[in-house]
């Protein structure tokens, strides 16, 4: 199958119309493609006969001094993976064709609370520009499913209140965190860091598994259990530790007995900042 690739709002219409009766699956990204990608345009592949994948590093959510300049551009390797799995239609704009108005201009959706804390707390707006790009990009694409990685939790679950609170027509589905062989997550960030740092990086996988094993194992020192970790990722040579939370899985509340729980944690190695997180079932939280 061979994949088209589109730049313009006038030509996306023109290839989707056509597909928008059967449905179509959709996988937003940035680009420079690894295999936690790949799961998800798998995962698409089964909800719908066609799958539309987008590349687009969105300004909006880039703060000041943050990496937009330098995030990686690699679209002739991305659109070989994408022919190969499978995808039928990658739309690539330019940042005039998504925001065809001064940036400052542009409306903007806001999920309060959920998009305030944790990484939202350390980068001011992010969230408010992710959610608006995905908004731009569902009302384009049209889409009746929409993958997302579970990589990106608080993410996740800031789409799904803006698809719940807007009434947007489209299924959310989270898939896996995918992972490479020593457990840290695939992220296109991890080639920010030197051979030594990436050596050391697992360990925030590892304390975010320490931290779960402890739950299940009975602790509901949440407070002490979330500065032991901290304290073990400073050990380790992280630079800095912006959160390590233990929260409730389903809305990022404090925890509840009985219901899901997520750790979750964003840490600075080298020039990279890394995030991670970790479930916990409800029946090992009781
Ligand atoms: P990006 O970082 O390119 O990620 C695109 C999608 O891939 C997100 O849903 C993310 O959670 C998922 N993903 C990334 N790494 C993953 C991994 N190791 N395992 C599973 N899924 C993974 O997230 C964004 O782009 C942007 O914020 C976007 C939603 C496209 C809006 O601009």
């Amino acid at each position: 199958m061979s994949l088209r690739q589109v730049r313009e709002v006038e030509e996306l219409e023109a290839a989707l119309s056509p597909w928008w009766e059967g449905g179509i699956a959709f996988v937003p990204t940035m680009g420079n493609l690894h295999a936690g990608h790949l799961a998800l345009v798998a995962r698409a592949r089964e909800l719908a006969p066609r799958v539309v994948v987008s590349i687009f590093v969105n300004p909006l959510q880039f703060g000041p001094g943050e990496d937009y300049q330098r995030y990686p551009r690699t679209l002739e390797a991305d659109r070989a993976k994408l022919a190969e799995a499978g995808v039928d239609l990658l739309f690539a704009p330019p940042v005039e064709v998504m925001y065809p108005r001064p940036l400052e201009e542009i409306s903007r959706i806001h999920v309060p609370r959920l998009s305030e804390i944790l990484c939202g707390a350390h980068r001011p707006g992010h969230f408010d520009g992710v959610a608006t790009v995905v908004a731009r990009l569902f009302n384009l694409v049209r889409p009746a499913h929409a993958v997302f990685g579970e990589k990106d939790y608080q993410q996740l679950l800031i789409i799904r209140r803006m698809v719940a609170d807007l009434a947007i027509p489209v299924t959310i589905h989270g898939v896996p965190t995918v992972r490479e062989a020593d457990g840290l997550a695939m992220s296109s960030r991890n080639q920010y860091l030197d051979p030594e740092e990436r050596a050391r990086a697992p360990v925030l996988y590892r304390t975010l598994k320490h931290t779960t094993e402890a739950l299940r194992a009975g602790r509901r020192d949440y407070p002490e259990l979330e500065r032991e970790a901290t304290q073990a990722l400073l050990q380790a040579g992280f630079r800095a530790v912006d959160y390590f939370a233990i929260l409730d899985a389903e809305d990022l509340t404090p925890p509840r007995p009985g219901r899901p729980l997520a750790v979750l944690a964003a840490a600075h190695l080298g020039k990279a900042r890394l995030i991670d997180n970790l479930w916990v079932a409800p029946t090992q939280n009781l």
